[in-house]
């Protein structure tokens, strides 16, 4: 074989491999191979594609965070109205649903599929000759917003669908498919920990943190909120629907999508019943938060038969668990330390039931919750459980005639420091570096996945490490010894061996990583990894004047004064000491090249270019040795502005930011076309 062709087959290869692992990992929930060895493959990917950019491809697992924000979403019409469904919230309700049907059909007893009612937004998505082309939102059901860029960042949508796979549905030349796009728990609890860091409101629950993520023009953000989509619709055009809604969910299951595991197909209206009542019970086992169970015809020749109403089909329904509220009395407000050194005030509620469940405390958030909610100790409250696992308080219901304001207390309640509350912050922190609460969250933070990736490392065991005074900062963990970890409750000598060799790897992690894990505030993956490529060295960033910084990108005030007030703690200088001598990387080679005909130049890319994407043209840009941004700024050198430039255009002529062509463009890179 040439060697082109054969590197062109590795590419694929490799893209394939990956595909398979992105599915199993994020479809099925179900790895077959460790993070690390992901990230390896992925890291070899992006080489290869790097060396040989004549073999990029858009729908390669590389090319999920696109390079450039949308200025705005296009309007796109659906090929067929997204309906919407009738709700409905008793027993009572749901029979009269099936007796319709029954009706309706002249038939004596129908099969239904129950679904779980996810609680996101619907969203379709078009694939054409097994590439996803569009991904649209359901706006007011007939026209919606063109989200692909957004959509391509979810790790369990496929970007390709593998032709053998394909194969299953005729293998069309395009197809459609609806779902359910929604954020888990876990990544709503994230998302609202780093606004609460930044200042900024909360959302109040995941749903709106999908909306709201959704609705952003930058996909690399979306691509840090970890969204998720399950589908449950698949239509062919001018291919009649298969004979069986539940043969339609195993059928997108079989071509590589996220279908939700809990579908259950009921011989009659008696056992939706059965269902509705398990997951009632079992819905907090859940990851993500359903509001309800949605119910379906599962003869699709039916569907045609029983047709629609204005807004939603007469063939489903949902049902709409109550929602789990409840009134009863703050007996008590107290500050909770958490692991991030935060004070969150707590209420001690008089026990009651909620939806099965005995709740005797609620969050209220912060101090600003508390003003808004105007809530004092002895209150009668409505409080309800939801999206957290903590219960929340969703107002007074009736004030109490002696009732008593919560104040923040001036020092911690775990270690007795002083608590500060710097000016234009909600939070309120405990300036104990060494607060044990807060080491706890800086060992996590160190360990994580996308930090210094050590596996493992979970909070059962951290807690064992703190509380026995085996560390005391994360360089700590470089010294531990098998003994020690063997000795650990629920440690084998085999887990305490793994754990060692999981941190000795960690060594080794890149410089990026690195400066992300040892947490400085506001100091992002993104951030942290800018940081790498400029400053090349550990020391060289902490020794940086605020001048140098501000010349980083994304380095503003406030991410300026945070490392510098970071790298003046000492410490956190002597943390450094340790690391260093624990020989972790505090060097990178230079990632740019520092020799390139556009070396230090900062470009912003607008419109529609014509002789390439704008991928492409990044790539060429950083190919040779320059910097693509998403804003214009006053450190813009050039903007190279395409058809139809938009708001960009104006703010460079603004700042007096030179306006190139795309064959001005192709002049500076010494490619004249
Ligand atoms: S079927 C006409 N299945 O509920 C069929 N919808 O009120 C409509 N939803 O807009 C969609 N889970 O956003 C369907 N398993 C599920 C669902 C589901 C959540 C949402 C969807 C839809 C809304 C209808």
């Amino acid at each position: 074989m040439p060697p082109k062709a054969a590197i062109k087959k590795q590419i694929e290869d490799l893209r394939d491999l990956i595909r398979h692992h992105e599915y199993r990992y994020y479809a099925l929930d179900d790895p077959e191979i460790s993070d690390r060895e992901f990230d390896k493959l992925m890291r070899q990917l992006q080489g290869l594609e790097a060396e040989h950019p004549e073999f990029a491809s858009p729908d390669s697992p590389t090319q999920r965070v696109g390079g450039q924000p949308a200025e705005e979403f296009s309007k796109v019409r659906h090929a067929t109205p997204m309906m919407s469904l009738d709700n409905t919230y008793s027993v009572d309700e749901l029979r009269d649903f099936d007796r319709r049907v029954r009706e309706l059909s002249g038939r004596e007893m129908i099969e239904y599929v129950g679904e779980l009612k996810l609680d996101g937004l619907s969203m379709s998505l078009t694939y054409e000759n097994g590439v996803l082309i569009h991904g649209v939102t359901r706006g007011d059901g007939v026209v919606g917003e063109e989200v692909t860029g957004n959509v391509k960042t979810i790790r369990s949508v496929p970007l390709r669908i593998d032709p053998k796979k394909l194969k299953v549905i005729g293998s069309p030349s395009k197809f459609e498919v609806r779902g359910e796009v929604l954020m888990g728990r876990k990544a709503f609890e994230a998302v609202n920990a780093q606004r609460e860091e930044a200042g900024e409101a909360r959302f109040a629950n995941p749903r709106n943190s999908a909306a709201g993520t959704m609705r952003q023009l930058d996909p690399r953000i979306v691509a840090d909120r970890q969204l998720d989509m399950f589908l449950y619709y698949l239509q062919v055009k001018g291919v009649e629907p298969m004979p069986e809604h539940a043969r339609m969910l195993e059928v997108l299951a079989e071509i590589g999508f996220k279908v939700n595991p809990h579908w259950r197909l009921c011989k009659s209206i008696d056992a939706v019943l059965g269902y509705i009542g398990e997951w009632e019970a079992r819905r907090e086992e859940l990851d993500y938060e359903i509001d309800g169970i949605v119910i379906k015809v599962n003869n699709t020749r039916l569907w045609q038969e029983l047709g629609a109403t204005a807004k939603s089909p007469r063939w489903a329904v949902a049902y709409k668990y109550p929602a789990r509220q409840a009134t009863t009395r703050v007996l008590d407000i107290r500050a909770q330390v958490g692991r991030t050194g935060t004070l969150t005030p707590v209420a001690d509620l008089d026990p009651v039931e909620v939806g099965g469940v005995k709740v005797s405390h609620a969050t209220l958030h912060n101090m600003d919750e508390i003003s808004r909610l105007g809530v004092k100790i002895g209150d009668s409250v409505l409080i309800q459980r939801a999206g957290e696992v903590i219960p929340q308080v969703v107002k007074v219901v009736k004030q109490a005639a002696d009732g008593r304001a919560f104040r923040m207390p001036r020092k911690c309640p775990v270690c007795g420091s002083e608590v500060q509350h710097p000016e234009g912050e909600v939070a309120y922190r405990c300036v104990n570096a060494a607060c044990p609460a807060k080491l706890k969250e800086s060992l996590l933070h160190f360990a994580g996945r996308r930090a210094m990736n050590i596996d493992g490392l979970g909070e059962a065991l951290v807690d064992q490490l703190v509380d026995k005074g085996l560390v005391h900062d994360p360089a700590d963990l470089y010294s531990l010894t098998l003994e020690q970890l063997a000795n650990l409750e629920r440690m084998g000598k085999k887990s305490a061996s793994n754990l060692l060799e999981e941190i000795e790897t960690s060594r080794k992690t890149e410089l990026g990583r690195l400066i992300f894990a040892v947490g400085i505030r506001f100091v992002g993956e993104r951030t942290a990894q800018f940081l790498a490529d400029h400053f090349g060295s550990l020391d060289k960033l902490a020794t940086a004047s605020p001048e140098e910084l501000y010349q980083v990108e994304e380095v503003g005030p406030r991410v300026g004064e945070a490392i510098l007030e970071f790298f003046h703690e000492p410490r956190n200088l002597n943390l450094l000491k340790k690391l260093r001598e624990a020989g972790l990387r505090f060097e990178q080679k230079k990632a740019r090249k520092a020799d390139g005909k556009l070396s230090g130049k900062q470009f912003v890319l607008t419109g529609i270019l014509v002789n390439c994407s704008r991928d492409e043209a990044t790539r060429m840009i950083e190919e040779a040795g320059g910097r693509v941004t998403g804003s214009v700024s006053k450190n813009t050198d050039y903007l190279v502005a395409g058809s139809e430039p938009g708001s960009k255009l104006q703010k460079a002529r603004s700042l007096g930011v030179p306006v190139l062509g795309e064959e001005d463009l192709s002049k500076l890179l010494g490619r004249s076309r």
